[in-house]
């Protein structure tokens, strides 16, 4: 089995030096101009209003920078942030415990929040919009709604899946904004930034290398760096150049394109198992063991915007750039060349 290189989860030991890699100001932040500057205005605008920043929604696919841009908003309101995710908060009484403690101003970052259930998405409501949530007090014979002012706060909220979150919800984010996929030369910048930061000697052929194939990400990027660094280490006296590169990015089957075992799987299972398709995304997921959610939101975004899937009505379809690039011939050439 080889390395998930895309895999959402981390080990703690990297989630440690993620947050060493991470950018803490808004100037040393890469890529994202147009949401950097929008950004940027909002804070300032803010701060000399003596105000906090309106509600700040991020969405996107994963890697792309969210939470970091969460840490970087508190850094630069000169606030603190309290970090939850979605599916952690259960009950509407965890939220009402988490809310109750924020100090004014605070940041409130809530990850995956198109996991939170009906019932706690009705508190965010009122105190979103209010700074206030109403608690139910008394048994069953006499209850009455208790209403308890809140600190002003800010609540950041983070989704790969816009589309999944409640209108209402939505609605209530000032600031709605979508992270893209990095450039090439972002991510280039990206490697090299978080090479000087981990203090390693790296080759600029190998830094094009890493930005090539780290599929627009620079979770990705700064991954492959780590594994790449690993190879140079023990393999190399510690020098990251071209060849060693190479050697580490294809032993961790990432192909030219920064394509891994599951993308490739994916892509056969169409054309191989489906005739290119369509296909719906629960066969397509079950033909090839993987988990469709997954597929969804860390796999297909990426290959549709390198234009080798489409999502039909009917399912998903493999384009001619997915049958070029594995090097399977269309069946319609395959004809008009008898
Ligand atoms: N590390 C991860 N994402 C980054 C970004 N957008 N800019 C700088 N360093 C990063």
């Amino acid at each position: 089995m080889s390395e998930r290189i895309l895999s959402n989860e981390m080990e703690s030991s990297e989630i440690l030096e993620e947050m060493t890699l991470r950018p803490s100001t808004m100037d040393e932040y890469i890529g994202q101009d147009d949401l950097k500057s929008n950004l940027n205005i909002f804070i300032r605008a803010a701060k000399a209003r003596n105000e906090t920043l309106d509600h700040v929604l991020l969405y996107g696919p994963p890697g792309l920078g969210k939470t970091t841009l969460a840490y970087i908003l508190a850094n630069e309101m000169e606030t603190n942030i309290r970090v939850t995710t979605g599916p952690s908060i259960e009950r509407s009484g965890d939220l009402a415990a988490i809310l109750s403690s924020l100090e004014p101003g605070d940041i409130l970052f809530i990850d995956e929040i198109h996991r939170l259930s009906k019932v706690v998405e009705e508190v965010l409501y009122l105190a979103m919009e209010d700074f206030a949530i109403d608690i139910v007090v008394g048994n069953d014979g006499s209850t009455r709604a208790l209403r308890l002012d809140l600190p002003p706060f800010t609540l950041v909220g983070a989704t790969t899946r816009a589309g999944d979150l409640s209108a209402p919800l939505r609605d209530r984010f000032g600031i709605v904004s979508k992270l893209e996929y990095y450039t090439n030369s972002q991510l280039q910048t990206i490697v090299k930034r978080s090479s000087r930061v981990l203090r390693t000697n790296i080759k600029e052929d190998s830094v094009k290398e890493i930005g090539k194939r780290s599929r627009g990400t620079p979770r990705i990027a700064n991954r492959l760096l780590r594994r790449v660094r690993d190879f140079a280490q023990v393999l190399n006296d510690n020098v990251i150049d071209l060849d060693i590169t190479r050697q580490a990015l294809s032993q961790l089957k990432v192909d030219e394109l920064g394509l891994d075992d599951v993308d490739i799987r994916y892509l056969l299972g169409i054309i191989e198992r489906f005739d290119g398709g369509p296909v719906g995304l629960e066969a397509l997921a079950s033909s090839i063991s993987e988990e469709a959610t997954t597929l969804e939101d860390v796999y297909e975004p990426y290959l549709l915007s390198i234009g080798f899937i489409n999502r039909t009505q009917r399912g998903r379809v493999a384009t001619p750039k997915a049958y070029e690039h594995l090097k399977i011939p269309l069946l319609q050439d395959l004809f008009s060349n008898e």
